[in-house]
């Protein structure tokens, strides 16, 4: 099973990250991400045995139950590798950084023995892959903020007719900072 844990975002985020994905759509060609697959990855598993899913599930309980929701903001388009070939993106910064929530997920997976990615970590949400944007212009997203209630275990798979879908199988919710 191909898993990572992540954040999803509520209707009024995802339509407006649609949006900017419009905007970037019509000037920068490129393969998009449809909407129902925008999420920001805490950490990326990848192939675990199906036997070691609870496991999975335990980390992600462990490290979110003593953890306050963070406030995360959309804050500017930008892409990760060469302007020719690019994952466009839409930045998220999130107060408290989500960084200690990465760190503390992959150390528990380490020491678990469970796969997972150990690249750096930048909070995004992807907005294109293949995308060729050279010389142009990057349109800004719209500054909005969001608290996530939740944190997910999501299953990475191809559905009936071949699209790859990102499936929360697993929740925890976050404190709420006003108990
Ligand atoms: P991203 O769009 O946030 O980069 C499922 O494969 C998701 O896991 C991808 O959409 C990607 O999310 C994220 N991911 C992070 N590291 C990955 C890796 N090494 N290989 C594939 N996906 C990765």
């Amino acid at each position: 099973m191909r898993l990572f844990y992540g954040l999803s975002l509520p209707s009024d985020i995802r339509a407006s990250v649609a949006s900017l994905g419009r905007s970037c759509e019509e000037i920068i060609p490129g393969r998009y991400v449809p909407k129902a697959n925008y999420h920001i990855t805490l950490a990326f598993l990848g192939d675990v045995p199906e036997n070691r899913l609870d496991e999975a599930k335990s980390i992600l309980s462990a490290c979110i139950k003593s953890c306050p929701a963070p406030l995360l903001k959309l804050q500017e388009t930008s892409f990760f590798g060469k302007a020719q070939n690019a994952i466009l993106i839409a930045r998220v910064h999130s107060a408290p950084a989500l960084d200690p929530l990465h760190a503390a997920l992959i150390s528990r997976l380490d020491q678990a023995n469970l796969p997972y990615d150990s690249g750096p970590f930048a909070p995004h949400i992807t907005l294109a892959r293949h995308a060729r944007l050279e010389g142009v212009c990057l349109p800004a997203p719209t500054p909005l903020s969001f608290a996530p209630t939740h944190a997910h275990l999501y299953l990475s798979a191809r559905n009936e007719e071949n699209v790859l879908t990102y499936t929360p199988i697993f929740s925890i919710p976050f404190i709420d900072p006003a108990f």
